[in-house]
């Protein structure tokens, strides 16, 4: 299981260090996924001594599974930004995104990155008729504070029964590994470090410093930023509560064909995105969708066979070389969390929250952050401010997260689980009781048994199996673990316990 880009650009980094001695740094970035690595290349070019410390390997996570289109067009978003938050934050959405397009094309010209980057048109479309009038009213919301954007009927790919579609022209799509990697030679020219295989698991505050610590040794730096995708601090900033994770599905596929121009996503249920890339003179189809709320109990069976048949039915000869699935930030209100960490921590900083479109989001929360670091202005941090307290408009997300986690904490610890050792079948998992304890089993091929402690970590809620990927699953803020106990996905730090 590997998405196009990490089969097209396997190491970031040729020689992998770890951090094994203490070390003192201007800032600490914690995550190497695009939004430290962007940040560490800000801060470096602007003359800072920056550290920064990747629990595995970088751009490995999100950011190495991501479907890579550069666009300021995030679904259709424009509309609710207009009716809930007002004209003027609409624009500055859109402004902050659209710049940070341009910013990303300038830095692959300058730095001259080899990345792929290409200018595309980006659309939204529906096969509903229902949903046209959405696509309308999304039109002129973006024309009404002067962004770019046209109604069209037809689109390039050769989809049954598309009704029509919104399209944003000049926006861009790249691979994103090969895009990291040049930022990464840049931030090491300056003469920054990036330690990998370091997982940060304490940050403490002494005397106005930031001791950030591995179990091997630690960064002392005046500024921190948590880029971790989802925070690995409970508190202060219970970004917890405020936050949950979806989960999607990935495919590449080679196709003997020209391909279509420009990058494409539906506005119905299920989510189908669509782009194109090449990889060794081959023309590829990427398709990426499925989504659904991490540890949610729904039918997960055929999410790659879904997208293999949107593949197929686009090119008859679709031949699928790599499959993938990975996992983004969503918050309550929509809008990402970019700034301060908390009101009551100085110089910490937290980006997060893309809700799946963090190519450009990522190099807004850069800048925001790095200008803060380096005491300038940014006109647009006000509306991406992380310790905000908006009335919670989505009463219906928050009502289900506070379902979810009720629902995992309390209700599942009283319930017998009602599988047994003999009902899970090979290539199987699920949660059985033994002499009074829940044991989280997985059934290989060959009848060897994993058991863990199906609890998560971060805040012991209790696991699904989730037996498409074979992972451990957390309903309540979207951790993952794989079906030995290996953490796979934040907000959980440690591994889960493995039972004999
Ligand atoms: C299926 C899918 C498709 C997408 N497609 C698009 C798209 O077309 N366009 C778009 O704009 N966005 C897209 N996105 C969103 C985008 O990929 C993400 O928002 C972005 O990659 C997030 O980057 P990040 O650096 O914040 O997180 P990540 O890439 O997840 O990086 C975080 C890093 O922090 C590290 N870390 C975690 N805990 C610790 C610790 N304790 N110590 C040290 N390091 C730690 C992790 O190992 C990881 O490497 C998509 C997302 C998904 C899920
Ligand atoms: S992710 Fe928070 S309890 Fe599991």
């Amino acid at each position: 299981m590997k998405s196009l880009w990490k089969e097209i650009e396997e190491n970031i980094v040729s020689n992998k260090k770890e951090l094994n001695e203490d070390l003192s740094a201007d800032v600490c970035i914690i995550g190497g996924g695009i939004t430290g690595i962007t940040t560490a290349y800000y801060l470096s070019k602007a003359g800072m001594k920056v550290t920064l410390l990747e629990r595995d390997s970088l751009a490995d996570k999100t950011t190495g599974n991501s479907t890579a289109k550069i666009t300021s067009q995030h679904g259709l978003f424009y509309k609710y930004l207009l009716d809930d938050f007002g004209k003027d934050f609409a624009k500055k959405y859109y402004l902050a995104n659209q710049e940070a397009i341009n910013r990303i094309a300038e830095i692959v010209k300058s730095e001259n990155i080899d990345c792929d980057f290409e200018w595309q048109d980006a659309y939204v479309f529906t096969a509903d008729s229902k949903e046209l009038s959405k696509i309308k009213d999304e039109v002129e919301a973006v024309k009404s504070f002067g962004g770019e954007a046209d109604f069209v009927e037809k689109i390039e790919p050769s989809l049954s029964n598309v009704k029509g579609a919104i399209k944003f022209p000049n926006q861009a799509k790249f691979n994103p590994r090969k895009y990291v990697k040049g930022l990464v030679k840049q931030i090491e020219n300056c003469g920054s470090e990036i330690y990998e295989n370091s997982k940060v698991i304490s940050v403490e505050n002494k005397n106005d410093e930031y001791i950030v610590s591995t179990d091997k040794a630690s960064v002392k730096a005046k500024y921190v930023v948590v880029a971790t995708n989802y925070p690995i601090i409970n508190a202060p900033g219970f970004y917890f509560i405020k936050m949950y994770q979806e989960m999607s599905y990935g495919i590449a596929a080679e196709v003997d064909h020209n391909l279509f121009e420009g990058m494409y996503i539906n506005v119905e249920n299920p989510r189908i995105s669509l782009r194109t890339a090449k990889y060794n003179d081959k023309n590829f189809l990427i398709v990426v969708g499925m989504d659904h709320r991490v540890g949610a109990k729904i039918d997960l069976e055929n999410a790659y066979d879904e997208l293999e048949n949107v593949a197929k039915s686009l090119y008859k000869d679709a031949k699928v070389l790599y499959r993938w699935n990975t996992e983004d930030c969503i918050t309550l209100d929509k809008i990402p969390y970019i700034g301060d960490f908390s009101k009551i921590m100085k110089n910490i900083y937290v980006a997060t929250g893309y809700k799946e479109w963090g190519m450009t989001t990522s190099n807004v929360a850069a800048k925001i952050i790095s200008d803060k670091i380096l005491g300038k202005s940014n006109e647009y941090k006000e509306i991406f401010t992380s310790t905000r307290i908006h009335p919670i408009k989505n009463r219906w997300e928050f009502g289900e997260m506070i379902k979810e986690t009720t629902n995992s904490l309390i209700i599942n610890k009283f319930k017998i689980p009602e599988d047994k050792l003999k009902d899970i079948g090979l290539d199987e998992g699920g949660i059985i009781e033994l002499d009074g304890n829940k044991v989280g089993v997985y059934k290989d091929m060959a009848g060897n048994i994993f058991s863990v402690k199906p609890i998560c970590t971060h805040l012991g809620c209790e696991l699904s199996w989730n037996n498409l990927d074979k992972t451990w699953d957390c309903p309540c803020h979207g951790s993952r673990f794989d079906y030995m106990g290996k953490w796979l996905y934040d907000p959980a730090i440690e591994d889960l316990e493995v039972l004999e």
